[in-house]
């Protein structure tokens, strides 16, 4: 999809990947409406990037959903592109989760995407073009220890953008699944960072991820798993999941230490 004078709609862009994603999309034509919960950040973005629409909402509902939805709508006329980058993770021992946070990540990490795609779809039906793109995670492919909550959220989005895609495979509508590794930016709590660190996980630049994502919708990609060996750690947990529960024990091992706050 070319992304000159499309209508987009971008979620989480004030975020560490956002603001950047935001810049790129600006810088190549075009029409975005931001949506983001931080006000504050999404003002300071919207003073740099001119011309476009900021849209302060809470997508934890589905009322608050359909809120920036109307609002996108109303600022843009439409919608081309709708990107759900918006996200929240969580890194601790299953039994520390809080609850309520538990059904606050569901929401914001899988059902705002649903619910923003049932606003947006129809539109795109009726004019027969569009396209979705979910950001997912690795998480969403490989079920990671400590991570059990965000795995299973960003395996719904997965599940979700599959089904979708195959629902509308006969028109000119296009879901796209991406699938980042671990990026440097402001979700990633401290301990997550030590933890990183002692384990030496792979992580990349936002800047880069960003590229990546725009890379996507240029050449129409249905899905992209990012890095080595992730990418690959993705088919093998597929067809030999035990290999990967092996493969993972060490390393569970030294994250449950900074899950639990011993580290
Ligand atoms: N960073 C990684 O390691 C990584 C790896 C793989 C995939 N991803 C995925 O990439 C996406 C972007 O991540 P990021 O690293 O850019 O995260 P980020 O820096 O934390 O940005 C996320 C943005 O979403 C906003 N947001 C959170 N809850 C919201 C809500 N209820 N309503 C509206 N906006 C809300 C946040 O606002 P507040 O600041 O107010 O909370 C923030 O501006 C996420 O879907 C994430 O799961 C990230």
């Amino acid at each position: 999809m070319e992304i000159k004078n499309k209508r987009v709609v971008l979620t989480g862009a004030a975020g560490g990947m956002g603001r950047i994603l935001a810049a790129e999309l600006v810088k190549r034509g075009a029409n975005l409406a931001m949506v983001d919960a931080n006000a504050d950040a999404l003002a300071t973005l919207a003073t740099k990037l001119s011309g476009t629409h900021p849209v302060q909402g809470n997508l934890s509902t589905a009322k608050g959903c359909n809120a920036v939805a109307d609002q996108c709508l109303e600022k843009l006329g439409g919608i081309d592109l709708l990107i759900n980058l918006a996200g929240i993770n969580s890194f601790a021992a299953y039994e520390d989760e809080n609850p309520d946070k538990i059904e606050l990540m569901l929401h914001v990490n899988l059902l705002a995407p649903m619910w923003l795609a049932r606003a947006f779809l129809p539109l795109m039906q009726e004019n027969n073009s569009g396209r979705i793109v979910n950001v997912g995670s690795v998480f969403g492919s490989i079920g990671f220890a400590y991570f059990s909550v965000y795995s299973a959220s960003k395996f719904g989005l997965r599940g979700f953008s599959e089904a979708l895609r195959r629902e509308v495979a006969d028109t000119n509508i296009k879901i796209t699944y991406i699938a980042p590794r671990a990026v440097k930016t402001p979700m990633n709590s401290d301990a997550l960072m030590r933890m990183g660190e002692a384990t030496k996980m792979n992580m990349d630049a936002p800047e880069d991820v960003v590229q990546k994502i725009i890379a996507a919708i240029d050449n129409d990609r249905k899905d992209i798993y990012f890095g080595f060996p992730e990418s690959l750690f993705v088919r093998i947990n597929v067809l030999f999941p035990r290999l990967v529960d092996k493969a993972l024990a060490a390393q569970n091992r030294i994250a449950r230490a900074f899950a639990k706050g011993e580290q």
